[in-house]
């Protein structure tokens, strides 16, 4: 290992601290272009999304650059014009809450590449001037457009190529909400701007503009320039002249040929006219200068317009005439469609003519009404939102003829906040929440889990061999030398110990070593000592070498009568002479039927070992022993023993608190072998076995000494 280079998983301190950087850095590249694409996505999609008519043109002027269609007013570009805003706007929004990461941003990354593919042709072969990125909201060039789309493909296959570092803003389970509402809520956008008017309007044309000063050169500033050449030929030469070197009569004039040679200023307004019919009368002067109201029913293509609200306009046309202001129809149809038009409707205001383009500027509906006064746009409505001239609200704008379009955008961007951004905000906020608790209640069942386990840990894990009445003495020190062997060599996990009928504890003790196995009696005898024939001390056990002693097995219960009280004698005299204590408990197949095991296994802890110090009992080992298991062949369940160790656990607490309840070592008996041991230890309240028969053959004993590792 090199000085101050500590190897963790193969990579030194330094190597560690180099990729942390890395990963940083990364992170917040990856999340900054996701932040730069869904902003950008989520304005594009949508001012686009508020003027589906807008996009639609848009669409369609594409279409006819490359050739495939002239399809004014289809209902396909339209569908596209709403579709491709509802999906750059879901994208943005997507990416912003990083929901589906992977998925959603190599879609973008795809998006991008076919737009910048798009704007490289539009840079190249310019067959739109305004690419319409951002509707009317924002004009760029195409050269910006393709600088832009360079910086934002650069950017979503940064966050594609890696999506995972995306921070998440709502939770998995949540991610489906906001999906939902976000396409709902701008399809819903889209349809509505189509029904009404656009949401913003970010056109010249827009309320509050004032029309004569859109038309206006800026004092200094100077129109695009156009330069002529002229091709002219004599006596078979050909030569090429501008207007300064005309050359004189000698010359033929073959061809000419005009070029714009700079940009210049383009006022925003610059084909506003209106031409009466059928006189030709140019009355756009007069109508802009008008100190009264003027009405003007725009339609750009007359035979396409909705005259389901024919009578709605009459009213207004009638309100108008009464009240001695003008309205004038405005289209760029032919006569015909204007006849047509008055026979459907019984229309008998004037039309004037103006340019179609210009006329879809003005407004997004067909038809749709404006109101001006001195060329100042007062009003704009829709025809499916025509306004009643006996209500208030247009009885007030006739009489302040005000201009209250910057107040209706607060409200609009209020109504915007308040129908999609607070929505959104407050579920991410609840989500985010939720989460958050959510952590804290998992650290916090970890750290009880921790606890917990830290617990068990801290108790003394112990497999014990109960040898009964089997085994010679020969046979015995043979095993137990097997058993030590066996150990020394490869360490178990857990406290082992063999308990062995009193004649063999002296040669077993010279046997093993009992830091590797140790050594405990099946009994001793409630007496201290004297005239009780045949019986053997907790001295004597003591004496062999012995550390533990089992007290109060079942088999010595009911085969050799031992009552509770005798078994405390028998508790006390061990601890006396210190030894620790396996004290047995358990409960008969009837107590287990009659769902008794909970009183049976408290009264045998009452009746022998509750008496003792807090002291004394922590040197007790309690083995849980179904008197119904041992022997049988039948173990408790894994789930029936750990209900009745936590029970037996519960009542110690109550007894002596719960440190001691959680010091204590409960071992559960009855046919514990090395296939169920596993499952039986791997309970949080069973700490171990009293091993029965399985105690009998070394290779049996260490496979369930093995259920620890
Ligand atoms: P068993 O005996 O493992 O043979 O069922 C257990 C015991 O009596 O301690």
């Amino acid at each position: 290992m090199n000085e101050g280079k500590n190897e963790t998983n193969g990579r030194t301190a330094e190597e560690t601290v180099v990729s942390r950087t890395t990963l940083f850095v990364q992170h917040a590249i990856v999340n900054l272009c996701r932040l730069v694409v869904a902003v950008t996505f989520i304005v594009s999609g949508f001012v686009k999304a508020i003027d589906p008519l807008g996009t639609q043109y848009k669409i369609e002027d594409y279409a006819a650059a490359v050739g495939i269609m002239q399809p004014a007013g289809s209902l396909a570009t339209l569908g596209l014009s709403v579709a491709l805003s509802a999906v750059e706007f879901s994208l943005g929004v997507l990416l912003l809450f990083a929901i589906h990461r992977r998925v959603v941003s190599r879609i973008t990354a795809v998006f991008m590449a076919i737009m910048t593919i798009i704007t490289l042709w539009l840079w190249i072969a310019e067959p739109v001037k305004d690419c319409g990125c951002f509707g009317d909201a924002i004009h760029i060039s195409n050269a910006q457009t393709l600088m832009k789309n360079i910086v934002l493909l650069a950017s979503a296959v940064i966050v594609a190529w890696r999506p995972l570092q995306m921070v998440r803003f709502i939770s998995r389970s949540n991610q489906w909400i906001v999906i939902n509402y976000t396409v709902l809520f701008i399809v819903g956008v889209s349809i509505y701007c189509l029904y009404m008017l656009p949401l913003f309007d970010f056109r010249p044309y827009h309320i509050g503009a004032d029309i004569k000063k859109g038309m206006e050169m800026p004092p200094g500033e100077k129109g695009p320039e156009f330069e002529t050449t002229f091709i002219m030929e004599k006596d078979g030469e050909r030569r090429e002249f501008s207007l300064d070197n005309y050359p004189d009569s000698t010359w033929t004039f073959i061809d000419s040929k005009t070029v714009q040679v700079s940009e210049g200023y383009v006022p925003p307004i610059h084909d506003f006219s209106v031409v009466m019919q059928p006189d030709g009368v140019d009355v756009t002067e007069d109508l802009l200068a008008n100190k009264d109201y003027t009405f003007l029913l725009v339609s750009p293509q007359l035979e396409k317009a909705d005259d389901s609200n024919f009578g709605d306009i009459d009213r207004i046309y009638e309100y108008a005439t009464g009240n001695g202001m003008n309205f004038i129809g405005l289209t760029a149809s032919s006569d015909e469609a204007i006849s047509r038009w008055r026979d459907i409707t019984g229309a008998e205001y004037d039309f004037g003519i103006t340019d179609g383009t210009t006329l879809k500027t003005m407004i997004r509906s067909n038809p749709g009404l404006f109101l001006l006064k001195e060329g100042r746009v007062i009003g704009k409505w829709s025809h499916n939102d025509l306004p009643d001239p006996a209500s208030q609200e247009f009885k007030a704008l006739i009489k302040n003829g005000i201009d209250n379009g910057n107040f209706d955008t607060a409200k609009k961007v209020v109504k915007v906040v308040i129908w999609f951004v607070i929505p959104l905000f407050l579920l991410t906020l609840a989500d985010r929440l939720w989460a958050w608790s959510s952590i804290v209640r998992n650290t916090r069942k970890k750290n009880k889990l921790y606890k917990l386990l830290k617990k068990k840990k801290m108790r003394k894990k112990i497999v014990a061999g109960n040898w009964k009445m089997n085994l010679n003495l020969q046979e015995g020190v043979a095993l137990a030398k097997e058993l030590n062997e066996a150990l020394t060599a490869e360490k178990p996990n857990c406290d082992v110990i063999i308990c062995t009928p009193f004649i063999h504890l002296a040669s077993v003790a010279q046997a093993i070593d009992q830091n590797v196995l140790a050594l405990g009696a099946e009994n001793c005898a409630d007496k201290e000592k004297g005239a009780y024939t045949g019986e053997v001390s907790a001295e004597m056990v003591k004496s062999t070498g012995a550390q533990y002693v089992i007290i109060g097995h079942s088999e010595r219960r009911s085969y050799y009568a031992e009552t509770p009280e005798i078994l405390k004698e028998k508790v006390l005299l061990a601890l006396k002479n210190g030894l620790k204590v396996i004290f047995c408990i358990g409960e008969s197949l009837e107590e287990r039927e009659a769902n008794k095991q909970n009183e049976v296994v408290k009264a045998e802890l009452e009746g022998s070992v509750f008496n003792l110090s807090e002291e004394d009992f922590r040197k007790i080992i309690i083995a849980y022993e179904p008197i119904w298991a041992i022997g049988t062949g039948k173990t408790a369940t894994s789930d029936q023993a750990e209900e009745i160790h936590a029970y037996i656990r519960s009542i110690i607490a109550e007894k002596y608190g719960k440190a001691v309840a959680e010091d204590t070592s409960i071992l559960y008996g009855g046919s514990c072998k090395a296939s169920n041991a596993p499952e039986l230890f791997a309970k949080p309240d069973i700490d171990g076995g009293l091993i029965g028969g399985a105690a009998l053959k070394a290779a049996d004993f260490r496979g369930i000494i093995d259920a620890w590792k």
